[in-house]
Formats: C-alpha cells, sequence, structure tokens
C-alpha cells in the first residue's frame, strides 16, 4: 500500500488511521530509519508549525529533529505564554492565522479535544501532539515502531500498562491501537484511584471484545508478560497535592522486580520518567525507553511526509 491516503489528513486519534495505513507509515519509518540520507530533500520548502500549550521534550524536539532531516523548516511556539494567547487570543484564531504559515500544524494542549477544534479551523493537516489526559497518536506510532524493529511481528502478545492509567493519554492510545492487532492480552497495573476511564473500558470490551485484567499488583503477571509499558505518575493532571502525595510512589520497577520477567520481555516508557524505573533498569537489555524516543523520530518523519503528500525518492 502506498500513503497517497494519508495526504491532507489529519491525526488527531489513532484510530482516524486504518490497520492499512498504520502498517504503511511503520514500513516507511522502518526504511527512513535504515536509511535517513534517502529522504533528506522530500520537504524542501514545506514549513512545520508547532503549536505547543503544554511542555514537552520529546515530541515537539522529534518533530522538529524529522522536519528539519526532511529538509524542511520549522516555525511555531513552545509556551503559550510567548504566544498571543497570553492576550486573549482564541485558539480558533490562532489556528486559522498559523494555516497561512505553514503546511502542516504539529499542537499540544492541556485540553481534551482542543487538537480536534483546531483541525475544524484549519485547511492543512493538524497533528494531536498530546492532548490532556485523552490521546497521544504519535507516541502510539513511536511505541509500534518500536515494537516493529525490536519485537517483529505485534500479534500474540502479553502486554502490561503499569502507572497513571487514568490520565495517561499515552495508555489510552496504544491500548486502542494494540486491541487492533490480533492476539493480544492486556494487564493493567494501577492503584484503584488511578484505573482506565470507565468510557475506555467500556469501548474496549464491547468494540473489541477484549478481556481486561486489572490488578493494582505487577506482581500477578510480571512473569507472563512480553511488553512493560512504565508509565509516570502525573502531578500536573491531578487536582490536589494530597491525592497525588498518596500515589506518586504506586510502582518503582526495579532490577530485582525484573528478576522473574522473561528474558526477552521488553520495558518501554514514553518518557520522562520521574522515580518510577530506576536508573538501574537502564543497564538490563530489556530496557528500550531510550530507543523507543529515538524511533519518534523516523516514524515522525514518516508521518509528516505522507500528510503533506510529498514525493519519495
Ligand atoms: N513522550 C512524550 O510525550 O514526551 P514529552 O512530554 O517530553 O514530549
Amino acid at each position: 500500500m502506498n500513503l497517497e491516503s494519508l495526504k491532507g489528513r489529519h491525526l488527531i486519534d489513532p484510530e482516524d488511521f486504518t490497520m492499512e495505513e498504520l502498517q504503511a507509515l511503520l514500513d516507511l519509518g522502518l526504511k527512513m530509519e535504515a536509511r535517513p540520507e534517502d529522504y533528506a530533500d522530500c520537504c524542501k520548502g514545506k514549513i512545520m508549525g508547532t503549536l505547543f500549550y503544554e511542555p514537552s521534550t520529546r515530541t515537539r524536539l522529534s518533530f522538529e529533529s524529522a522536519m528539519l532531516r526532511l529538509g524542511g523548516q520549522v516555525l511555531g511556539f513552545s509556551d503559550a505564554a510567548v504566544s498571543s494567547a497570553a492576550k486573549g487570543e482564541s485558539l480558533a484564531d490562532t489556528v486559522r492565522v498559523m494555516d497561512d504559515y505553514a503546511h502542516t500544524l504539529v499542537m499540544r494542549h492541556p485540553r481534551e479535544g482542543a487538537p480536534k477544534l483546531a483541525s475544524q479551523y484549519a485547511t492543512v493537516p493538524v497533528i494531536n501532539a498530546g492532548d490532556g489526559g485523552h490521546q497521544h497518536p504519535t507516541q502510539t506510532l513511536t511505541d509500534l515502531l518500536t515494537l516493529q524493529k525490536y519485537r517483529g511481528a505485534i500479534e500474540n502478545l502479553q502486554v502490561a500498562f503499569c502507572g497513571d492509567l487514568l490520565f495517561g493519554r499515552t495508555v489510552h492510545s496504544l491500548l486502542k491501537t494494540l486491541c487492533r492487532f490480533p492476539g493480544m492480552t492486556f494487564y493493567l497495573v494501577s492503584p484503584t484511584e488511578l484505573r482506565i476511564p470507565g468510557h475506555l473500558r467500556d469501548e474496549l470490551q464491547h468494540r473489541y471484545h477484549i478481556t481486561l485484567h486489572e490488578t493494582p499488583h505487577l506482581d500477578d503477571c510480571i512473569e507472563k508478560i512480553d511488553l512493560l509499558y512504565m508509565t509516570r505518575i502525573q502531578k500536573e493532571r491531578f487536582f490536589n497535592e494530597e491525592e497525588y502525595v498518596k500515589l506518586k510512589d504506586s510502582f518503582i520497577l526495579t532490577r530485582d522486580k525484573l528478576k522473574t520477567a522473561k528474558e526477552d520481555l521488553m520495558v518501554l516508557h514514553p518518557l520522562p520518567r520521574v522515580n518510577e524505573i530506576q536508573y538501574e533498569v537502564d543497564e538490563d537489555p530489556r530496557a528500550r525507553y531510550f530507543e523507543q524516543a529515538t524511533m519518534g523520530v523516523y516514524i515522525r518523519m514518516a508521518l509528516l511526509s505522507a500528510v503533506m503528500g510529498v514525493k519519495l525518492a
């Protein structure tokens, strides 16, 4: 399959793309990772606009790195306080203006639904780079590319998501997407207060007919799983400090806790981490979260070139 169908399309939710389109993007991402020099000029003359209303290291900078490696240019802001949002400009007006300044817009926003709203005012593709506790589809693409590269076929895997599953947008997007692959089993490991949202549980069970094993103990599944997806307890999503302090140390992955895990387990984390993975785990060959951050550049190269419909070598 070629990627022409993605030209001009928005990416707000991972379900915006078909399985065939996702697979074609992964195939292109792997090709770009193997031979980035072959794609060095394909976005020449194109501009990517970044509208980041919330902090980011990996997502914004990997998008910028991707666009620069494709020979394109970037403009934008990384802090709403230095944009005219600080003077009261609406999101709709900002998008109408940026629409004329760039060929695609990448947006992160603390409010759920903001990139969707933006897409209704844009004529260029809008890419959701994370909206509140809702979705983070390009992190999912990154996670899938990492799985594809280091694991091979994405099927028949036992997957544990661990940490903040309530507000964790990376979890919501990846879980919804992995459900579409065959033979997957899911363990959802979190404190009771941070279990996945009810609407997502209902959707997964009724649409995909999957069984979710929910538990507060990682020990219940550590020996069985092929993928451990760790997440941070996100201070910024809590309504009060007391609740955060109570839950912040719920899960801390150590070398010792991995002793009974499979030898070919893969440990991923969207990053940033705080203390939920101890630094000693970084030396374990099963830890792949820094490789994962690297793969984010290549899948975003594939995505940018696809939605802008550029001619590839
Ligand atoms: N994974 C991720 O979204 O990281 P940043 O918040 O640094 O962009």
